[in-house]
């Protein structure tokens, strides 16, 4: 079997944990899609993996959705998101992942993030972003969810995915 992991990110977070999650499955294929396009044609799983800014995918990862809506229909599918405000997570997956897709989806997890670095992002962008934060911080730690890998890994392994 051979897993295409198409991910996207601003500031390395989705990137760290394609990546973690690369070496722990078999025949993985890793692609940037803010660097490359991809078909999801030669594969027989896709893992798709996006952060969450303002309350929506990255871009590139929604047209890439939107594309091949059709073929990860009939593909091992699964999703996972790194993101903070956890409470929106529900609503950002019904809006941002199409019915047929989510039905068919093997797990869709949140993988938790962390916010470390503001750099790529305007003023206002800033504001939201340290706003964000000093909310979410009195929720729970702004850290990656130590154990979501793990589960989303073992979601898979119920269907044979290696
Ligand atoms: C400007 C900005 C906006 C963000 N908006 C959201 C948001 O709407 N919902 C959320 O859960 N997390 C939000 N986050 C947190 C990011 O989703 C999180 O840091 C993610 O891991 C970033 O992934 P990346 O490093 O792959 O770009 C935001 C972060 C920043 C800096």
């Amino acid at each position: 079997m051979n897993t295409l992991i198409a991910y996207a990110g601003k500031t390395g977070n989705t990137a760290k944990c394609a990546r973690r999650l690369a070496i722990r499955l078999k025949n993985v294929t890793l692609v940037d899609l803010n660097v490359e396009e991809v078909s999801p044609n030669d594969f027989d799983a896709v893992i798709v993996a996006s952060p969450v800014y303002s309350h929506k995918f990255e871009r590139s990862v929604q047209i890439f959705l939107r594309t091949y809506q059709n073929i990860l229909e009939n593909k091992l599918f699964a999703v996972f998101v790194t993101m903070v405000e956890y409470g929106t997570f529900n609503k950002v997956i019904a809006k941002e992942i199409a019915g047929p897709l989510r039905k068919n989806a093997v797990a869709i997890a949140n993988f938790g993030g962390e916010v470390n670095n503001l750099t790529p992002f305007g003023w206002h962008d800033k504001i939201v972003a340290k706003s964000m934060i000093k909310l979410e911080s009195k929720k729970h730690p702004i850290e990656f969810l130590p154990e979501a890998p793990q589960k989303f890994i073992e979601e898979l392994k119920k269907v044979n995915w290696d």
